[in-house]
């Protein structure tokens, strides 16, 4: 090494020295100005000699160039959720799981560490250089969203350990960087965002990694994934180990000795988290001897050594404004409390769902009542009660409405619920063009609820066939609020490959009454192009496994209306796909044929569900216990119980290689 690269060098880690005093210790080390030289000194000099550039150099951190789209990345061990406890009994519950399988009563080591709600990620460091970055996905794949990783400044891009390492942990926003973005956003025009989560979790997903810079994240680290490669005997020593890296770990953190001291500290913090700089739902309690881990193993989803303890949640008192009335997609009418906006649990709530008219007439709610709301993680917020005592004496009860709020018809009562029956109310039509581009549909990306919304108003979307001849209308589009060159493109591209999105897909996005996921797909399978399904005599849809009187009245309902014939007409002649692409034909000679199979773990090649409906291409049962009558267990890593049970009764058990193998075989 030359003179000038090792200045470059050491330079760089001078730097980086400072950015860890500044980003992880909070303890800067250095004044701006100097800062500001040192950089410029070595953005200088790697300009000058540009064949020591290194993506890593701190210069580069600023984030490069905005992408398409993010890379898929398969884990190389899957990213588990955790198993929830919500009182005293379950920790206890939990605690005595682990005595049981550990056949001993001595009180467990516990180490205690805060649940802050972001979003989770893994890191992988080779030869002491950053590698990647992924996000958790459904566990199984995530995206790559190195780029957006490298801009946060307290996460290092090199470190002081060749051997190669994966970690994971919580991205995050703190909270006054949220309400600081929230004011900008608002002198901007811009909607707010509702919280630190979500703030985090779009701002890790931007494309554009300028943007995700000028979030200004966070990361706390909470987990050495191949531990065992560093002979960690405790978790609370690779956190250390993490800490001296130069990772920022939570010190918020401690080691405690039995469930009960587990317990003071999960109520201590109930109050205590409320002084802390960032939100947390609970604590996450995790057996701290990392030799017990393997002992205990994973269920499907989660580890039986951890646990997340969810604090109650938040119940706030505001003011019911006013009651709106929303139709869904089957016409059922929700009734919705407007409320004086308030902070619950970390989010800006000024709606609450009232659910029916029995839940109205139950909490006999009035106008202006003063109520309390909650709202727990991810669930919708909910009125839990009213303060009667201050109600005015002047209040009016709130009243079930009998009128569609947007057609006008004459409302019917089922059961608890009031559905608008008028096929051509026009607020159906936008719930289920809503519905046909949904995740769980056609999955089109960058057609959003509020962009549909957007196009119906205008009259640019009425029918579903509608969003196929958008093409047409780009300069229109260009004209909307929110739309550039680029995201019209984008959008216009998103919807050109949803023709080729799957037949059960486009038999859910339709929306027939009684078609959920489940049946869309067996219908699929079971007619194998769109024509057919249409014909199906109720005979032949009753013979259908999972399909029963109810879904075949609907099924005929529907197909036999004129305008449905019409559409799918049109659907058809923008070239949509209406055939199913599994297999046409199961091989006989398939050594999946008709066999009972059992999947456990996670694989390296496969999703589970993407291996589950291949088996099942090729003829096999695909079913979730082991027992005696189970021909085969395939096995990935951390396969828990079954394998064991399948190495118990003497089931045949394969692993990824083996079955890639027998796959080879197969035209899959
Ligand atoms: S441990 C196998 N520790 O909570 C290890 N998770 O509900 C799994 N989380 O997906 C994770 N703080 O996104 C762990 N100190 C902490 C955490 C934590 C937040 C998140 C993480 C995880 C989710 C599980």
């Amino acid at each position: 090494m030359n003179d000038i690269e090792q200045h470059i060098k050491a330079l760089r880690q001078r730097i980086e020295k400072h950015n860890h005093a500044y980003y992880v210790l909070d303890l800067p080390s250095i004044s701006d100005a100097e800062y500001d030289q040192l950089m410029q000194e070595l953005l200088n000099l790697e300009k000058q000699y540009p064949q020591y550039i290194d993506p890593l150099s701190p210069t580069q951190r600023v984030g490069g160039i905005a992408l398409d789209s993010f890379k898929k990345i398969t884990h190389q061990r899957m990213m588990l959720s955790l198993a929830n406890a919500f009182s005293e009994d379950d920790l206890k519950a939990f605690d005595q799981r682990i005595k049981n399988i550990l056949k001993s009563d001595r009180p467990l080591e516990y180490m205690c560490e805060m649940k802050i709600d972001g979003l989770a990620i893994s890191l992988e460091y080779r030869q002491g250089r950053f590698q990647y970055g992924a996000t958790r996905g459904d566990g199984t794949t995530g995206e790559d969203v190195s780029q957006n990783i490298l801009t946060i400044a307290s996460i290092p891009s090199v470190v002081k350990e060749t051997q190669t390492f994966e970690v994971r942990g919580e991205v995050f926003m703190h909270r006054q960087t949220l309400i600081d973005l929230n004011l900008k956003r608002l002198e901007q025009g811009e909607p707010f965002l509702a919280n630190a989560r979500n703030a985090a979790a779009g701002s890790l997903r931007q494309l554009d990694p300028q943007i995700a810079k000028e979030r200004k994240l966070d990361a706390y680290f909470y987990y050495w994934v191949n531990s065992k490669d560093f002979n960690f005997t405790k978790h609370s020593q690779a956190l250390d180990q993490l800490d001296t890296l130069g990772f920022k770990t939570n010190h918020e953190r401690k080691v405690v000795l039995g469930i009960d001291a587990v317990i003071s500290y999960v109520k201590a913090y109930e109050t205590l988290r409320k002084t802390l700089p960032y939100d947390t739902d609970g604590i996450v309690i995790k057996v701290n001897d990392l030799t017990l881990h393997e002992t205990l193993g994973y269920t499907a989803k989660t580890p039986r050594w951890a646990i997340a303890y969810k604090f109650p949640p938040d119940l706030v008192e505001t003011m019911l404004e006013d009651v709106i009335f929303t139709v869904g997609r089957t016409g059922k009418i929700t009734p919705n409390a407007v409320l004086t906006p308030t902070r619950v649990s970390g989010s800006l709530i000024s709606r609450a769902t009232l659910h029916n008219e029995d839940f109205i007439l139950d909490k006999d709610l009035h106008f202006h009542d003063t109520v309390i709301i909650r709202k727990a993680g991810e669930v919708i917020p909910e009125v839990v009660s009213v303060n009667v005592n201050k109600r005015q004496p002047s209040a009016l009860p709130v009243k079930m409405i009998q009128h569609c709020p947007e057609c006008h018809s004459l409302l019917i009562k089922v059961d608890a619920m009031h559905y608008c029956k008028n096929d051509d109310c026009p607020a159906k039509h936008e719930e289920n063009l809503i519905h046909f581009v949904s995740k769980d549909a056609m999955d089109i990306t960058g057609l959003g609820e509020s962009i549909v919304r957007l196009l119906f108003k205008e009259g640019l979307v009425r029918s579903i066939s509608d969003f196929y001849r958008l093409k047409e209308q780009r300069e229109t589009l260009l004209t909307l609020e929110g739309f550039a060159e680029k995201s019209v493109d984008q959008l216009l591209a998103s919807i050109e490959t949803s023709k080729s999105q799957s037949l059960e897909r486009l038999i859910f996005g339709l929306g027939i009454k009684d078609i959920g996921q489940k049946t869309a797909k067996s219908l699929a399978k079971y007619y194998r192009d769109m024509d057919r399904l249409m014909s199906a005599s109720e005979e032949d849809l009753l013979s259908i496994d999972d399909i029963g009187p109810v879904a075949t009245q609907s099924l005929r309902q529907f197909f036999s209306q004129k305008k449905v014939i019409l559409m799918i007409e049109a659907l058809k002649s923008h070239g949509l796909n209406m055939e199913y692409q599994g297999r046409k034909a199961v091989a006989m000679s398939s050594p999946f044929y008709q066999k009972r199979i059992v999947i456990t773990g996670s694989f390296q090649d496969f999703g589970r569900d993407s291996l589950t409906s291949m088996l099942e291409d090729l003829g096999a049962k695909v079913s979730s216990s082991v027992s005696k009558t189970t021909d085969m267990v395939i096995y990935g890593a951390q396969a828990g119980s079954k394998y064991d049970k399948a190495i118990q009764l003497g089931v045949k058990t394969i692993d990824e290689t083996q079955l890639l193998e027998l796959l080879k075989g197969e035209k899959v």
